[in-house]
Parts: structure tokens; sequence; C-alpha cells
């Protein structure tokens, strides 16, 4: 079968890697890809954006189905798109997105179905909102823009004034456009975090190894927010006990919530936890798999991924068992270019990628990269995810970045702390 994968970060390089492998699978595309893609499968220039581009290229190249990386063409309706045109895809219509489009729909869709999440007010006049601050006693609080915003439209703040200053930003200089016309205000949630992911044909839940992401951009997390900078998988707080509650507590309600609503949704549930004192709480919905959640994910999954994505497009999740995985450790290590998350360079050469994947169990994840001539260059912020597999989290850490020492270009940073976080002790909750 043929198979067309949408995006063009390190997400879609490493579900190309893993497809790549599939004997189902007899040809990829990518569009648009990046310089990694371009050496599993074949890239094709159509920016995500493009869904009318890319419903074309579907019925064109006879694709038997597509899997769609990032939540913006998931959100623009690509999915509901590709059905409508008869073609299997793993991703959710517009409506199903929305839990990630609207931070304020998916706080109302939180509360209705009862699932744990932080208390949180919406608003769409500033005046009421800079009110509402005012009059809080705890603090830090947390200031959310409603529609996407990449990662970059949450924001913590100690005080009514600073809060005041990242109101009028987005909702009277509207810094972040239409997506900040709404914001919600939540309550500070402290603890780790969790990312779960969980593929889903509406009917079925199949839940994948727990990920620990790395979101700010400094070690020890401090700066600024970012798509992400590191994963470690396992997640060193989980325990079978942990997880069964995250399945009990937030994905049946979540399922239950959107047959309720009916709204059909097959692809990938993400939930972003905070394991805090009273339980798991969720953050924030996506409606795709994480990044670069995705790369160590992939590097754990032993059983072929493709009947599980054709199997939830087309709704018979429940024929299949659930996979099996590597018992191993995974870490992954972004290395972003200078500037990220703030303007970066670009264009500048790299070197060393195949020396890195010399290191043992070592598979490195292009993200922001291009082909220019015979050349690799970087093309984005995060610039690729050296991953490695290990016996435990620090013969995984060694090896991730023994890889990422090996990989060059002008201005390459990373975090140096992924995967020294231990086992963390966490409460469960009945
Ligand atoms: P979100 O896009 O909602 O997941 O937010 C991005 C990041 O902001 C999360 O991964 C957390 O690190 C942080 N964050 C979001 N909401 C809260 C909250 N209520 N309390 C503490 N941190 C939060
Ligand atoms: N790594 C977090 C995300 O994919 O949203």
């Amino acid at each position: 079968m043929k198979v067309l994968i949408v995006g063009g970060g390190g997400r879609e390089h490493a579900l190309a890697w893993k497809i790549r492998q599939s004997p189902l699978v007899s040809e990829i595309l990518v569009a648009p890809g990046n310089a990694g893609t371009a050496k599993l499968a074949r890239n094709v220039a159509i920016p995500t954006k493009d869904v009318k581009g890319l419903v074309e290229l579907a019925k064109t190249e006879r694709v038997d189905l597509v899997v769609v990386g990032p939540e913006d063409p998931l959100v623009a309706g690509l999915a509901d798109e590709l059905r409508a045109a008869k073609i299997d895809v793993f991703g959710p219509g517009a409506a199903g997105a929305r839990l990630e489009g609207s931070k304020a729909y998916a706080k109302e869709f939180l509360e209705a179905h009862r699932i744990p999440t932080g208390f949180s007010k919406k608003f769409d006049r500033s005046g009421a909102a800079k009110a509402y601050l005012e009059g809080q006693k705890q603090w830090p609080q947390v200031i959310k823009a409603d529609g996407l915003a990449a990662g970059k439209g949450v924001f913590i703040v100690s005080s009514a004034r600073e809060g005041g200053v990242v109101i009028d930003q987005l909702m009277e200089e509207k810094k972040l456009g239409a997506a900040g016309a709404r914001i919600v205000i939540e309550e500070f949630l402290s603890g780790e975090e969790i990312s779960v992911l969980a593929i889903t044909d509406g009917e079925t839940i199949l839940i994948l190894e727990p990920v620990m992401d790395h979101k700010q951009a400094g070690d020890g997390d401090t700066g600024p927010n970012t798509g992400g900078m590191g994963v470690v998988s396992p997640h060193p707080a989980v325990s079978t006990r942990l997880m069964r509650q995250i399945e009990q507590h937030v994905f049946v309600p979540t399922l239950h919530g959107l047959r309720c609503e009916e709204v059909e949704f097959r692809g990938v549930i993400f939930a972003g936890l905070m394991l805090t004192e009273s339980g798991p709480k969720v953050l924030e919905y996506n409606c795709r798999f994480g990044d670069p959640e995705t790369q160590a994910v992939m590097r754990r999954m032993k059983s072929d991924l493709v009947p599980y994505l054709l199997a939830a497009a087309r709704g018979k999740l429940n024929e299949l068992e659930g996979p099996d995985w590597d018992r191993r450790a995974c870490i992954g290590v972004v290395g972003a270019a200078d500037g990220y998350p703030g303007d970066y360079r670009r264009g500048d050469p790299i070197e060393g990628l195949d020396s890195a994947e010399t290191v043992d169990e070592v598979v490195v994840f292009h993200a922001g990269t291009r082909e220019q001539g015979r050349q690799t260059v970087t093309d984005g912020g995060r610039v690729l995810c050296v991953t490695a597999l290990g016996a435990d989290a620090d013969e995984a850490r060694e090896r991730a970045y023994a890889g990422y020492e090996r990989v060059r270009w002008t201005g390459k940073f990373a975090r140096r702390d992924i995967g020294l976080k231990r086992p963390i002790k966490t409460r469960t909750v009945r």
C-alpha cells in the first residue's frame, strides 16, 4: 500500500522511519518532509496549510492511507475532506481537532465530562480578565490564548500587573492574532508533567507508552517554553497503577465525552497531564502525535505500526491486540538552532550525521533540515532529535549525548539534563 504522511518535522521523520519497516507498505510520500524523510520516502513540496493541494495529491497518487502529523491541517478540516473523498485517514476531523484548536472548548469539554483539570475561567474581554486577576490570592496564574499558537500561547504570571501586560498583548495588541481574542485563565498546577498518547477510532483506545517531555529551553526547566527539547520513555514516574488511573479518569471519560457530543475521532488523543498531589490533571489535549514524544515512542514500539493506523482510520481498532514494546529506555535529545524558540539562524551546514548513527542504538530524526545540493542544512528551530535506546536511562542518555556530540552545525544547542530525572514518587488517588 501507499502511505502519505503530512508534515515536515521530527515526528514525521520518526513516523516515516517506522512505517518504512512495515511489510504492508510499498511506497511513502511525505508532504513537505525534510532532509531525513527524503532518504526513506518521496518528499512532495506541498505545505501542510494547503488542504486542497494535499487532498489533490492523495487522489492523484491513489494513496491508501494518509497520516496527518501536525494540528493545523486537522483543525482546518483536512481529515474531513479526505474522508469525503473516500480516502482512509489517520487523524480526527475538525470537530475532534477542536480539543486542541480551542483551549476554551477543551476546558468546557473537560468540565462537562468531569475529567480532572485545573480550575479556570474564560474571557473575551480584557477588562473582565484583568478584574478577575486583581481578585486572585493564589499566584502564579496561567493565561492561555484560546487558539493555536505553536506552543507560544501559555503565560505563567506572578502578579495582576504582569498578567495585565500579557492580557493587553493578547487581546488588545493581538500579538497572536485571532488565537488570542479569547483567553483562559487557569489555576497553576505543580507537579511532574507526563505526555500520554492513545490511538483511538472513537470506540476503542490503545494507550501508548508514556513519555516525559522537556518543554523549557534551559536546563532544570528554566527559560522560555518550546515545542519540546527532549524526551524520556518510559516516564520516570510511571507505574501500572498510575497508568490505570489515567486510563480510567482521563481517557475513558474523554472517549465517552466525544461520543456524547457525536464527535467521531480517529487518530491520536494526546493528553498533557500534570501529576499533582491530588492525582493526574489534564493541562491540555492535542489531537495528534507529539513531537518529540513520537520519536521515543516509535523507537520503543516493536510491533508494526501500520495495522494500528489503518484499524483506527477504518474504525476497527477492537480487532487488534496491543503492540509489543521494547522494555529498554529511550532518550531523545533535541538539537536546536541558536535563538530558538525566538528568531533563530537558518541555512547552516550540518556535519557528522552518519557518524552519530555509528554510536550503539542511536537513530537521528531530522526536524528542521533541508537538502541544499549535496549538503544538509538547518531549516528550523528544532533541527533534529538524537534518540538512543539503552538498558536503562543512564545508558540511553550516554548514547544519545554521544550521538549528539558527533553532529555539528554553527550555533547548535541542546539541554544537557535530558534523562537525569530519576524515579519520581507520585501519589495515586482512587
Ligand atoms: P499547554 O499548551 O496548555 O500544555 O501549556 C504548555 C505548558 O505550559 C505545559 O506543558 C506546562 O508546562 C505549562 N502549563 C500549562 N498549564 C499549566 C498550569 N495550569 N499549571 C502549570 N503549568 C502549566
Ligand atoms: N511535545 C509537545 C507537543 O507535541 O505538543
